[in-house]
C-alpha cells in the first residue's frame, strides 16, 4: 500500500516534469496571457493536490507504521513551492498592470519550475528511499 502510493506519486512526478518542459517551450514561443493563466492553474492546482496527497495519505500511511515520524520534512519543501507560486502570481499581476515585464513572468515561472522539479528529485533520490527502509524496518 504505501508503496503503491510511492509508486503512484512517481508517476505523477514524471508526467508534471514533461509538462513543465511544454510551459517552458510554449513561454518562449508563445508567450501569452492564457498561457500563463494555464501554468497558475496547473501549479496550483495539479502540484498543490500532489503535495496534498503527500502530506495527507502519505503521511497518514507513514504514521500508520511509525506514529513517531516527523512530517515537517515533507511539509518544508511543499511552502517553498508554495512561495515561489505566489511570486509568479504577483508578477503576473504587476505585469496586467503594466508594472512588470514579460521577461519577469518567464524568469518566475522558471524559478517556480526549478524549485518543483529539484523538490521531485529530492523526494525520488532521499525521502521515498528513506520511507522504503523504514518500511522494512517496521516490518
Ligand atoms: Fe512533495
Ligand atoms: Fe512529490
Amino acid at each position: 500500500m504505501l508503496n503503491e502510493l510511492i509508486e503512484h506519486l512517481i508517476d505523477e512526478h514524471q508526467a508534471y516534469n514533461q509538462k513543465m518542459k511544454e510551459f517552458q517551450k510554449a513561454l518562449e514561443e508563445n508567450f501569452s496571457n492564457e498561457l500563463v493563466e494555464e501554468i497558475i492553474n496547473f501549479l496550483e492546482k495539479d502540484i498543490e493536490e500532489h503535495a496534498e496527497k503527500e502530506e495527507n495519505d502519505l503521511v497518514e500511511a507513514i504514521l500508520k507504521r511509525n506514529p513517531d515520524y516527523d512530517e515537517e520534512a515533507i511539509i518544508f519543501g511543499h511552502n517553498t513551492i508554495r512561495e515561489a507560486v505566489q511570486d509568479l502570481k504577483d508578477t503576473y499581476e504587476e505585469f496586467k498592470q503594466g508594472k512588470a515585464k514579460k521577461e519577469d513572468i518567464i524568469k518566475y515561472a522558471n524559478k517556480a519550475f526549478t524549485i518543483v522539479k529539484d523538490h521531485f528529485l529530492e523526494e525520488e533520490n532521499f525521502l521515498f528511499p528513506d520511507i522504503r527502509r523504514m518500511e522494512k524496518e517496521w516490518l
